[in-house]
């Protein structure tokens, strides 16, 4: 008796853990399921659009620290660099995603688009540790790697005028002018 009445108990235990396992199972697979499949992005605006207001306000932010007089001196200083770096990083993934211009789908797709999107994300990689670190002369030092990406990728890519008249209208320095 007893050990029937033990059996009965274990067989639903048993009952129980396999239920269990299956729930667990079902838990599984449904995340599974629900796992988002990659997403197609589509762009909203033109690289340039992307590059007027956004690379490169982000990079005049980092370039002008050279400037006599605009050393970072505190700590809002500093966090203002490190959240432009940030941002040029940032900007350097959805650069490979092209846009909404003309000739944007054309360039995305040519050898040495992603390439020199990626120099000028680790040159932003680099600002952003160096302003990490509040070091100035590495900041100094990964701004002028970041002058070089935008060169690099100008000189193979950017047409001689805007290709939708979009250009940067605030004055910056002079000594990154030639990034244009
Ligand atoms: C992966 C390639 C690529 C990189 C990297 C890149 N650019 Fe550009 N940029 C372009 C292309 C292409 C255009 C031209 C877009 C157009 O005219 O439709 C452009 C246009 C511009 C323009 C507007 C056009 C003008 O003549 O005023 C500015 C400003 C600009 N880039 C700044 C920068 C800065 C600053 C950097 C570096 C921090 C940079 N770009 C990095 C490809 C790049």
């Amino acid at each position: 008796m007893t050990s029937k009445r033990f059996d009965r108990r274990s067989a639903g235990t048993m009952a129980i853990c396999i239920g269990g396992i299956a729930v667990l199972l079902a838990g599984c697979n449904a995340n599974v399921e629900k796992q988002p499949v990659p997403p197609t992005f589509a762009p909203v605006v033109s690289v340039n659009a992307l590059m007027v207001t956004w690379v490169d306000n982000a990079s005049h932010v980092l370039w002008d620290i050279e400037k006599e007089g605009f050393a970072p001196k505190n700590e809002a200083d500093w966090l203002e660099l490190e959240d432009h770096a940030t941002q040029l990083a940032a900007a350097g993934s959805l650069i490979q995603l092209g846009g909404t211009g003309q000739a944007d789908p054309g360039w995305v797709r040519q050898i040495g688009w992603k390439t020199n999107a990626e120099a000028m994300i680790a040159a932003a990689l680099a600002d952003l540790s160096a302003a990490k670190s509040r070091n100035l002369e590495a900041v100094i030092k990964a701004n002028g790697d970041l002058v070089a990406s935008c060169e690099g990728c100008h000189k193979a890519f950017k047409p001689e005028l805007p290709s939708e008249g979009i250009s940067h209208q605030r004055p910056h320095s002079e000594s990154h002018e030639a990034t244009r």
